[in-house]
């Protein structure tokens, strides 16, 4: 329980919220705005948002008792508080409080003493993933769609989990806040970009939603575009090709030499060369060029494996279009 929560909780007289809200299911009636005009006959229609177990005045009754809390009034300052979008929990027509937090009738009635079929959120909610979700979901439907193939859902993330619905800002779409949002569950990814060669997140050039989409994707690791590759040469257009001579393991998956996200070894290398080349290319030697320094005076460095070594030659290492590129050096 957090000390915001404690505190509404000490500021509470619980008898004054018990006499309004007795009053207010005394009186019924059509307090909220948002009604939808039911047939003239039956006092109740059947699918009245009262009749399905909502509260008769919308906010108005939530607030009676929860208006104390600061975090709670922040929904106000938050993209759904928009009075005249119908398709906003506030428009006409909406539930309000209730779009997310579900029919509160019987919440209500019991004096908030019960969650009594509310819906939670938060990370220690008694309210099922699924079930959270899908209130969200409800009204964006153009989220379902990656939500559902992406491993977040499968998981039991919540939206709840990343997103802040009761605030003016939402850290996780801001870019310098993002990584932070994710860090909660990825430590360990995060830490990567601590290394010193590192995609730009911690100075706020790119984010985590640069490369994945967080709802989820088809692709692999919830990447931004179908593969590895083609989410690389979004931004890095002058690896993709098609080149004269291309080598092999590029066009396969970038991440056969680099490292996605940090790396000890400059240009995100998984390993130096020469060792990185040499976990494809025999150790022996050259067709023709011997690998070992003989000819050489005595003591001299085998040029082949100095720091860079093969690329100080192979030095289009990513591919060729020139005429005479077929060993990857101009
Ligand atoms: C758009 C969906 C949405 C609407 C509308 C909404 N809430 Fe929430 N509510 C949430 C989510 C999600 C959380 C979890 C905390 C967060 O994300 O900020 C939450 C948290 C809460 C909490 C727990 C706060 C705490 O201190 O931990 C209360 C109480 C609450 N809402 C009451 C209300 C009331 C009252 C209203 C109407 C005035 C309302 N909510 C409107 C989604 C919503
Ligand atoms: C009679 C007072 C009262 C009314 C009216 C009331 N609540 Fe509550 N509500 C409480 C109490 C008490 C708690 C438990 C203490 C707490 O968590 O703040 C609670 C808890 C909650 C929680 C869970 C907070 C958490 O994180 O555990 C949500 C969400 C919530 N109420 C939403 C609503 C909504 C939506 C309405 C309107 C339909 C509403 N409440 C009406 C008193 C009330
Ligand atoms: C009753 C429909 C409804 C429900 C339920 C609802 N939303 Fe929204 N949401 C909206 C509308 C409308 C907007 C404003 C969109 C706009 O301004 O373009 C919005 C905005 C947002 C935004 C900001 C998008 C932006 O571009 O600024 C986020 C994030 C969001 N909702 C997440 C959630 C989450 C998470 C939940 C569940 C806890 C939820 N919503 C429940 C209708 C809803
Ligand atoms: C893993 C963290 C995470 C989870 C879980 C998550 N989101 Fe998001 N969401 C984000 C991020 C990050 C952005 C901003 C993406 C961007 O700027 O490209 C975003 C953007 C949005 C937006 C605004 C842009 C858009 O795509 O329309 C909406 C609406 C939204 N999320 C709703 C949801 C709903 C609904 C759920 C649950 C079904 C959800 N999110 C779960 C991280 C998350
Ligand atoms: C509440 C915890 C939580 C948060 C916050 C969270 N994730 Fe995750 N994420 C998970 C879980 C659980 C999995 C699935 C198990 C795993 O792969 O570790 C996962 C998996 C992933 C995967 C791997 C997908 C796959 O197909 O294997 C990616 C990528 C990812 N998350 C990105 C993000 C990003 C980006 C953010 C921040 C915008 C984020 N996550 C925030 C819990 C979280
Ligand atoms: C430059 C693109 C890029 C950026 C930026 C990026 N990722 Fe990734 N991420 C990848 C790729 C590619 C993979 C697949 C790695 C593999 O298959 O070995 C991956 C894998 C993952 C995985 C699943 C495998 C694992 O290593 O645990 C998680 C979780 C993840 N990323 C989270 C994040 C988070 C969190 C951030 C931001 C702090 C982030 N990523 C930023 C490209 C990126
Ligand atoms: C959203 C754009 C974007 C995507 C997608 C992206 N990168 Fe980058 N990449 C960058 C930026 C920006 C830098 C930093 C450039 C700088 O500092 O000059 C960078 C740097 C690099 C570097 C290091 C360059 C150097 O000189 O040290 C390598 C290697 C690299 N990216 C490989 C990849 C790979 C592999 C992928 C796919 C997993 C990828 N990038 C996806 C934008 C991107
Ligand atoms: C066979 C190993 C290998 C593969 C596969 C590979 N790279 Fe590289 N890449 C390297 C090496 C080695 C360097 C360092 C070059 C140097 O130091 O001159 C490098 C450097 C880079 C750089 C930064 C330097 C520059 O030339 O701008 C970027 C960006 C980059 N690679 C992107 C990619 C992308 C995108 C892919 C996938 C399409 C990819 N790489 C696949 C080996 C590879
Ligand atoms: C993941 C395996 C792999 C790694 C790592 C790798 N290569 Fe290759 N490389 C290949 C394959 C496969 C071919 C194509 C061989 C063929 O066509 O017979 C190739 C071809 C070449 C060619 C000759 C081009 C041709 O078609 O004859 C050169 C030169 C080369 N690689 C240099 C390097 C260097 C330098 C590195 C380290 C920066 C490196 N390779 C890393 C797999 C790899
Ligand atoms: C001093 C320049 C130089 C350095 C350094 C160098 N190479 Fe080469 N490499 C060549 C030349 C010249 C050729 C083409 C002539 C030949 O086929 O022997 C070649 C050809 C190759 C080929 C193609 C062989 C074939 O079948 O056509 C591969 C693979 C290769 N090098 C890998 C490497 C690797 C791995 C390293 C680092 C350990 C490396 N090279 C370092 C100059 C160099």
């Amino acid at each position: 329980m957090t000390a915001q929560r404690l505190r509404t909780l000490r500021s509470w007289s619980l008898i004054a919220p018990a006499v309004a809200v007795l009053a207010l299911l005394a009186a019924g009636g059509p307090g909220r705005a948002a009604a939808p005009a039911g047939p003239p006959v039956p006092r109740v229609p059947s699918d009245s948002p009262t009749a399905l177990g909502y509260s008769a005045r919308g906010a108005d009754t939530c607030l009676i008792c929860h208006r104390t809390n600061a975090r709670v009034m922040g929904i106000f300052r938050s993209p759904h508080a928009q009075p005249d979008n119908p398709a906003s929990p506030f428009g006409p027509g909406g539930l309000q409080c209730e779009a997310c937090h579900g029919p509160g009738g019987a919440h209500v009635k019991a004096f908030g003493m019960k969650p009594a079929g509310i819906v939670v959120f938060g990370p220690h909610s008694p309210t099922p993933a699924a079930r959270q979700n899908a209130m969200c979901l409800a009204c964006h439907k153009n989220v379902q769609h990656a939500w559902l193939t992406g491993a977040h859902a499968a998981n039991d993330v919540t939206c709840a989990d990343c997103h802040q619905i009761h605030g003016a800002t939402d850290p996780v779409r801001m870019r310098a806040t993002e990584a932070t949002v994710c860090a909660k569950c990825h430590a360990g990814v995060v830490a990567r970009f601590r290394e010193p060669f590192h995609h730009p997140v911690p100075e706020g050039t790119m984010t985590c939603s640069s490369c994945h989409d967080p709802h989820g994707s088809l692709g692999a690791d919830m990447l931004v575009k179908s593969t590895v590759n083609a989410t690389c040469t979004a931004c890095h257009a002058e690896m993709r090709g098609p080149f004269l001579w291309p080598h092999q393991p590029v066009s396969d998956d970038c991440l056969n030499c680099h490292a996605p996200h940090g790396s000890v070894v400059p240009a995100l290398l998984r390993e130096p060369t020469p060792i990185l080349c040499q976990q494809c290319h025999d150790l022996a030697g050259h067709p023709s060029v011997p690998y070992g320094p003989q000819g050489l005076p005595a003591g001299t460095p085998n040029p082949y494996l100095l720091i860079g070594g093969c690329v100080n030659c192979h030095s289009r290492i990513h591919g060729s279009n020139s005429p005479a590129g077929q060993d990857l050096m101009r």
